[in-house]
């Protein structure tokens, strides 16, 4: 453990880089400023299959939650695996707001997050986060715990849905938690302490299952939460609340029962690797009837992804340090997929696969049950000659969550087609990487603009592009 990092999040992005990326000059990015790009956009000469080995790091969903869990600790913690991503940077500015010492360790991906001394932040800097990111709500508990008050910015995230709060901050309040409305984020204070409580989920919200653990585990009592998000990045949260001391029984049918502890120390903790990004890179290679070995990744976590990928048409191998995921020729198969909470199919899969989706014999559905707007990317795909329509109407099912609202909660894929390059804005994260595939296999160039949303949750993936083999122009 050696230099010490500061709020700015130039500074942090260095405990990240990685080293076999660094100093490495692209020819690809020269000839970027050749042609006058921004780092903001790419051209991309599709029809190249994608064929190579990359690796997948930590997951953005759990690295961002296990760097807030740091603040409950009287010790330093330690995690490792870090993404360089721009949401794990966004979560180190706010701590380090919070007098969160953070430090790079001798390993790429390590970080020491020292919360000896946490102090309230100013108002006006926290709110230079706003937008930025959804993590800060799960700053709640933790602030609340440490300092017996919190301000929490105006959220942002990708806009693929409304993504209320309603679940924290009704669990909040059952905790004890005093909330006021300010105009610019909310204000939370704890006048009698936080207690345990009863609490259940309306929807196994991964966000709230996530509140009510930062929260419960220094809460004074017992606290019993059902409905609770059972993700395999939950369980990793509680594996690390579990080494800070915590102590959290997994109960049958998303149930979590958490007996609350007097204080916690830090952790030591290698993050779980992201799924989202693997399932990613999978579909990018059978889009482009590539082959890709994709480094870091684990087939339990993935058993569901691997099950719809198989029965597309996509091949695959399970190695002790990843997974290859190949196109093995012939036709791709339609399928019909209901996104769900885990076990079921992820909603983070399903832009991703869209694209090989286009090109399969025949009609494939996807219904999304767990966000309203999670079809807007498809609008760029159909500018490039897909043949996607987007229903309001989804499962005609009694017990759905989404029912019959005027949401696009259906979308009917009809293939093959032959993409076409295309100029195309990305939308959100996912939809984003949706596009990259997208251009990668359509026939001509295409300009994808917007590029920066897709490095909040995807760590160096021009790098992994081109050690794919990926034919592009960027400006680094
Ligand atoms: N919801 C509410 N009220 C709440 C909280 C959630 O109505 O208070 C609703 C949401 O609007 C949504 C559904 O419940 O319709 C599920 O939301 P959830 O809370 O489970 O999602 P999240 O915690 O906001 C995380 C990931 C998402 C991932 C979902 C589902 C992070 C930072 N984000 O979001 O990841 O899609 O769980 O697995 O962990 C992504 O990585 O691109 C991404 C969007």
């Amino acid at each position: 453990m050696t230099e010490k990092l500061t709020t700015q999040d130039t500074a942090v992005e260095t405990a990240t880089e990685d080293a076999d990326a660094a100093g490495r000059k692209l020819d690809a990015q020269r000839a970027g400023a050749r042609v006058g790009l921004t780092s903001d956009e790419i051209i991309i000469n599709g029809g190249r299959p994608l064929k190579g080995r990359i690796e997948v790091r930590g997951a953005k969903n759990l690295a961002t939650k296990a760097m807030v869990a740091a603040l409950l600790g009287k010790t330093p913690s330690v995690l490792r695996n870090v993404p360089n991503i721009s949401d794990v940077r966004v979560v180190a500015g706010l701590l380090a707001l919070h007098g969160v010492l953070i430090t790079k360790g001798d390993q790429a991906g390590e970080w020491r997050l020292d919360p000896s001394n946490v102090e309230v932040a100013h108002q006006a800097d926290i709110d230079a986060h706003a937008g930025s990111s959804r993590i800060p709500i799960l700053f709640c508990g933790p602030l609340l715990h440490r300092l017996g008050e919190a301000f929490i910015p105006d959220l942002g995230g990708c806009r693929i849905g409304d993504r209320p709060i309603d679940f924290h901050l009704d669990a909040l309040r059952q905790f004890g938690a005093v909330i006021e409305k300010l105009p610019s984020g909310i204000s939370l204070t704890a006048p009698d302490g936080l207690k345990g409580a009863n609490i259940e989920l309306p929807y196994p919200s991964v966000g709230a299952t996530e509140q009510v653990l930062l929260t419960a585990v220094l809460a004074e009592g017992q606290t019993e939460l059902r409905n609770a998000a059972i993700e395999p990045e939950i369980v990793d949260l509680i594996c690390i609340l579990q080494k800070m001391g915590a102590i959290i029984s997994m109960e049958p049918n998303r149930v979590i029962f958490i007996e609350g502890v007097p204080e916690l120390r830090g952790y030591d903790h290698r993050a779980i690797f992201d799924r989202n990004e693997a399932a990613s890179w999978a579909a990018a290679a059978l889009a482009t009837k590539g082959d890709i070995f994709v480094g870091g990744v684990e087939q339990e976590e993935m058993m569901t992804f691997l099950n719809v990928f198989r029965k597309v048409g996509g091949d695959f191998d399970v190695h002790d340090d990843g997974i290859r995921f190949w196109h093995p020729g012939g036709e791709l198969k339609p399928v019909v997929i209901e996104t769900d909470v885990h076990p079921g199919f992820m909603t983070d899969w399903q832009q991703p696969l869209v694209v090989a989706l286009t090109l399969a014999q025949g009609e494939s559905t996807i219904h999304e049950t767990v966000y309203e707007n999670r079809f807007g990317f498809t609008d760029a795909l159909v500018k490039m000659g897909a043949d996607i329509v987007v229903y309001k109407e989804g499962l005609h099912d009694e017990n759905r969550r989404v029912k019959r609202r005027e949401f696009e909660q259906a979308a009917v894929i009809t293939g093959p087609v032959h993409l076409r390059g295309a100029d195309i804005e990305v939308p959100d994260l996912r939809g984003g990487f949706s596009h990259l595939i997208a251009a990668l296999t359509a026939e001509g160039q295409s300009k994808v603009t917007n590029l920066g949303i897709i490095s909040r949750g995807y760590e160096n993936f021009i790098e992994k592009l081109h050690l794919l083999g990926a034919d592009f122009v960027y400006e680094s």
